[in-house]
């Protein structure tokens, strides 16, 4: 795309992307929430309950924010002096919300879906009777990994470092 956004539509997208992305972001922190409380807690029902709402928060807003937040991020890349692989920081990104949205679409979501049908299986009774194995370290787990990834794109995203990519030598007009 050689247009460019003009200045209030680049600010309309700036306000989508960082509404999605950080939303992708707190979302990860309320899984590890209730992650981290059904790993913790010895009661079922809390455990049961912990794990449904992860299956609904997963269903609802994964595919959405992740693939919203790589659409708006494309969109400012190209229609912005930015480019999507003209700075190492925004191709970093590109490639690091590539691989996280598929480990989340596919990844994430399978290990919710792991926890939510062990909890159906088992609607009475006790933890130790639902024979939850990983499922109870996984549902940990992957949120805090995806977590300390997106504080990482995060931080890059505001400190910009490294700057151009050697390959290109247009001037950087319009970049902040
Ligand atoms: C989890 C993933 C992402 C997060 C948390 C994130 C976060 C952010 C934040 C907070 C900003 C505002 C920074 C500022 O204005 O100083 C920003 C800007 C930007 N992001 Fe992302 N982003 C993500 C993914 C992406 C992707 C995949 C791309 C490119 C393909 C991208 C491209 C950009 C660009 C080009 C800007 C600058 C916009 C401008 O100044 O016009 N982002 N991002």
């Amino acid at each position: 795309m050689s247009r460019r956004l003009s200045p209030r539509a680049r600010k309309s997208w700036i306000v989508v992307h960082v509404v999605v992305s950080v939303g992708w972001l707190a979302l990860m922190l309320c899984l590890l929430t209730l992650g981290a409380t059904a790993l913790t807690t010895d009661d079922a029902d809390t455990l049961r309950t912990a794990y449904r709402a992860m299956g609904m928060l997963g269903d609802a807003l994964i595919v959405p924010l992740s693939l919203l937040t790589l659409l708006s991020g494309v969109v400012l890349s190209l229609g912005t002096p930015w480019g999507l692989f003209r700075h190492y920081w925004v191709a970093t990104k590109f490639w690091l919300t590539l691989a996280a949205t598929a480990a989340s679409v596919f990844a994430l979501t399978a290990r919710l879906h792991d926890a939510v049908h062990a909890v159906a299986r088992h609607p009475t009774g006790s933890i130790a009777a639902m024979h939850l194995g990983v499922i109870r370290y996984n549902t940990v787990i992957v949120p805090s990994v995806a977590l300390l990834l997106y504080l990482s794109i995060v931080v890059l995203s505001v400190f910009k470092p490294w700057g151009r990519r050697a390959t290109d030598d247009r001037v950087r007009v319009g970049c902040r």
